[in-house]
């Protein structure tokens, strides 16, 4: 089977200018704006793309279908494999849900029952992980509930978390980076009954994001080995949607963008080319009070992220990834992308629509607030272990209370960046190196970037779903690294332990 997601393109052939003769051409405009046509340029790092030739409309993962049976919104998914023109003319081997490429976006509410059939039509085992969600470890689709070829798993849960952007992927036990590398992912969406002025008019102005990248070589002809890097596989094209150099014409003054990062490897430093700010409305796990103005944002592989961004009448501008730094050698910054600019998507505004008006506050998700006596757990994380140890799917590693908080505190005492999710959870993070967490990190997460030789705390609420036999899993999100066995498992047990006093928090003092 083969899908062609690529739709005709909405404006010119794509022009391909050099990155010189742009400079030279543009000399005259001194900043980085509107430029008549939509041409930008790139002040730094390596790009080999000009989003003049950002004219594919952005396609948006459609909302799967459900139907309400017993009082439960039943879902289903196929995990299948193809091959999908991801760039014009080249053909990549895919896999994806209901479809050869990424999945449908799952959409339910806090309250609801949901129950979800994944049947496996590969030719290898796989599993479906619904990341970010608070449930029972046996509905988890961790390794522990392997899905078989020709074979139908159900999960069936409550839902029972505040809005968020939840996603879901495969999670087979060293087989995650072929699997989700290939397009197994999907975004998994929780509405709740707090209202809010935010745009929510899903795929209008309200627009996922689901950033992956892929390896072209041969001047972009064919399909190629990625580059290995230290921290896993790195391509160098980005595919938004499953579309290449995606456009997208902006109905609304305001949108709003559910980013997910769902590469193995690579890190986007998100920014916009007018150095407008971003605007932070929500991290991993929900919403935050007030949106945040931030002029970069960091996703690491697994994180999410929902941003307001401002598009004036006539704009015309690219939503980018820029330089940063994973705190590796120069070396290592370099061969894992972090010296890379790359645009991910342009941005134009149609000339008929209305302008939003951006919310000064978010009605609040409450965040908790340890106020002592959580027990502490530490955890070292080296090149591909954690506390010197690498995956065994028969060993518990932790054992915790369900119920209880807990203060987990993790190092990263290795060369290479990493990051680190906890299933089953979302997470207050604490401190990184002792001071107060900074603001892209200030919300419900659970999975946050770890520097070499840098500590966060986190404040771990763990749910209340005992069951002493199926572990749910901690692991670093570089997916190359999680196959290497940097997991481990943890299990809620039932015995009796004082509970942590929580208070909400309501404003900027984090302590
Ligand atoms: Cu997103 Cu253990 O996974
Ligand atoms: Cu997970
Ligand atoms: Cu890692």
């Amino acid at each position: 089977m083969s899908t062609d997601l690529t739709p005709a393109t909405d404006g010119p052939a794509p022009i391909r200018i050099s990155r010189r003769t742009l400079l030279l051409g543009l000399g005259a405009i001194g900043v980085a704006g509107a430029v008549g046509a939509g041409g930008y340029w790139l002040t730094e790092g390596r790009s080999h793309e000009s989003s003049l030739s950002f004219t594919t409309p952005l396609r948006i993962p459609p909302l799967l279908e459900s139907e309400i049976v017993n009082g439960e919104r039943v879902f289903s998914l196929t995990a299948q494999a193809g091959d999908t023109q991801l760039v014009p003319g080249v053909r990549f081997s895919t896999m994806g849900f209901n479809g050869n490429y990424l999945g449908p976006t799952i959409r339910a509410a806090r309250g609801e029952h949901v129950r979800v059939h994944v049947t496996n039509n590969l030719t290898m085992a796989t599993t479906a992980h619904w990341h970010g969600m608070i449930l029972p470890a046996s509905q988890d689709g961790t390794p522990h509930q392997s899905i078989q070829p020709k074979s139908t798993w159900t999960a069936a849960w409550q839902i029972d978390q505040p809005a968020a952007t939840l996603w879901y992927h495969p999670h087979p036990h060293g087989q995650t980076e072929l699997q989700v590398g290939r397009g197994m992912a999907g975004l998994f969406l929780i509405d709740d009954d707090v209202t809010t002025n935010l745009p929510s008019d899903y795929g209008v102005d309200d627009i996922p994001l689901i950033i992956q990248d892929v390896t072209l070589r041969g001047g972009g002809t064919r399909p190629g080995p990625p580059t290995t890097a230290p921290i896993g596989r790195i391509g160098n094209t980005v595919i938004v949607n499953g579309t290449h150099q995606p456009h997208l014409r902006a109905r609304s003054g305001l949108v709003r963008f559910r980013v997910l990062n769902a590469s193995a490897a690579r890190c986007y430093n998100l920014e916009l080319s007018t150095k407008a700010p971003l605007r932070l409305i929500g991290t991993d796990g929900g919403l935050l009070p007030a949106p945040q103005p931030l002029t970069n944002l960091l996703l690491s592989p697994g994180e999410r992220a929902e941003i307001l961004i401002q598009v004036p009448k006539d704009a015309d501008f690219v939503l980018r990834s820029v330089p940063h730094d994973l705190g590796m050698s120069r070396g290592d910054n370099l061969t894992s992308g972090a010296d890379d600019t790359l645009d991910i998507l342009r941005i134009t505004r149609t000339s008929t629509g209305i302008d939003g008006v951006l919310p000064d506050t978010i009605p609040l998700t409450a965040h908790p607030r340890a106020t002592g006596g959580l027990a502490q757990r530490h955890f070292a994380l080296g090149d591909t272990t954690i506390n010197d140890k690498t995956m065994d799917m028969d060993r518990i590693d932790t054992v915790v209370v369900a119920g209880s908080t807990e203060n987990w505190t993790i190092t990263n005492t290795s060369t290479r960046a990493h990051n680190f999710h906890i299933h089953g959870t979302q997470f207050i993070v604490d401190t990184i190196n002792a001071e107060p967490a900074p603001s892209p990190n200030r919300g419900w997460k659970d999975t946050v970037l770890i520097a070499p030789q840098t500590t966060v705390e986190l404040i771990v609420p763990f749910s209340s779903f005992a069951d002493p036999t199926t572990p749910y899993m901690y692991h670093c999100h570089l997916l190359w690294h999680e196959d290497q066995g940097m997991m481990a498992q943890y299990v809620l047990t039932d015995e009796e332990h004082p509970r942590a006093s929580w208070l909400p928090e309501h404003d900027e003092a984090h302590h």
